[in-house]
């Protein structure tokens, strides 16, 4: 092996991804798609990552959409082009496929909020309560779950359980927050939140909105309530790229992560979509987890085949429990 490259591979858990220098002048949407086709490899990626990322990926998606992919793919190399969890469910789905995260410290504000003693301890405390989590979790969250949930089906799964059951929601208090008010299920709610969705400024907002009178305002259900009772619509990344899709207003106030835009933008060019302002001085805003991949580094792993997702075999087996009953629940719906 080169020693350059086994010098990166040494420091991998040090930097989290393989520091090697790119040929600025290598073409990486072709050698990327050479890898996919050599070594059957597909490239999974959210809407929240950069533009180049979205345009090389086999499939584009939200939480729900990602993670029925990956349970669907015959591919033998998941590559996925998101955060730490979302990559963790994919190798949960899929134990025999080499699973792949162009960096590894891509994680999460969201699960690292819900740390799993203080979550166990917590859960104690409602012995005849059953725990939904929001797939924005870690492994051993989930392995302390019933259900997963994600934005577009958390509403069909809290609605697919009696009236009567009493229900922990984990660990986003926004969008449990939210969802009380949507199924008017008096759920107890873990005190967790989104670092970008959190941020956004109502006052900025609504100076916006008076400048842009023609403009609807579509917010994630991981904002705060303020944010969310100024929106048109709300709903998951698919849900406000639909909604801009079919909808007929010439504007939008995105209320999410700026990446969406991309997508808003390619499928609907005649109209303006702008990004809802946080509340500090930059003008947009970026997960900056999500943005810790590159088209560099999706490169590179995938040459090299790591860094690798690996998992505990007892904790992926609890994991994946909760995450199949979703997708039993989902595929219910039709979602
Ligand atoms: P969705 O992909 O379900 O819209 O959630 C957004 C998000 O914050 C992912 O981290
Ligand atoms: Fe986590 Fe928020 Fe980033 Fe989504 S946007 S990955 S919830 S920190």
């Amino acid at each position: 092996m080169d020693t350059r490259v086994a010098v990166a591979k040494k420091a991998l858990e040090k930097n989290g991804y393989l520091d090697l220098e790119v040929d600025p002048l290598m073409d990486l949407f072709a050698e990327i798609e050479r890898l996919k086709r050599e070594k059957n490899a597909i490239v999974l990626a959210h809407y929240y990552q950069d533009a180049d990322i979205q345009d090389v990926a086999d499939y584009l998606g939200d939480s729900l959409g990602l993670s029925q992919q990956a349970a669907g793919t015959d591919a033998d190399i998941i590559v996925f082009a998101g955060v730490h969890f979302m990559a963790e469910t994919a190798k949960i789905l899929c134990p025999e496929k080499k699973v792949l995260l162009p960096d590894l410290r891509a994680g999460c504000s969201l699960a690292d909020s819900a740390p799993a003693d203080a979550f166990k301890k917590f859960k104690a405390q409602y012995p005849d309560h059953i725990v939904i989590s929001y797939i924005n979790c870690t492994a051993e969250i989930k392995a302390l779950s019933d259900i997963i949930c994600t934005s577009s089906n958390a509403e069909k799964i809290i609605e697919s359980l009696p009236p009567e059951q009493k229900i922990i929601f984990a660990p986003d208090k926004n969008l449990g927050a939210y969802l009380r008010k949507k199924t008017g299920r008096d759920m107890v709610l873990w005190n967790g939140s989104c670092m970008v969705h959190e941020i956004f400024s109502l006052e900025k907002l609504t100076r916006l909105k008076v400048r842009h009178p023609e403009a609807k305002v579509i917010a994630h259900p991981e904002c705060e309530e303020a944010v969310l009772r100024v929106a048109d619509y709300v709903g998951s990344t698919t849900g406000l790229l639909k909604f801009a899709m079919k909808d007929d207003a010439p504007a939008y106030i995105v209320v999410t992560e700026t990446g969406i835009l991309h997508q808003m933008q390619k499928n609907c060019p005649e109209k303006t979509f702008i990004p809802a302002p946080p509340d500090n001085s930059c003008a947009c805003n970026d997960c900056p987890h999500m943005k810790l991949n590159t088209l560099e580094k999706l490169y590179l792993c995938m040459e090299y085949e790591t860094p690798e997702i690996i998992m505990d075999e007892q904790l992926r087996l609890a994991a994946k429990r909760p995450i199949d009953r979703m997708l039993e629940i989902s595929a219910r719906y039709g979602l």
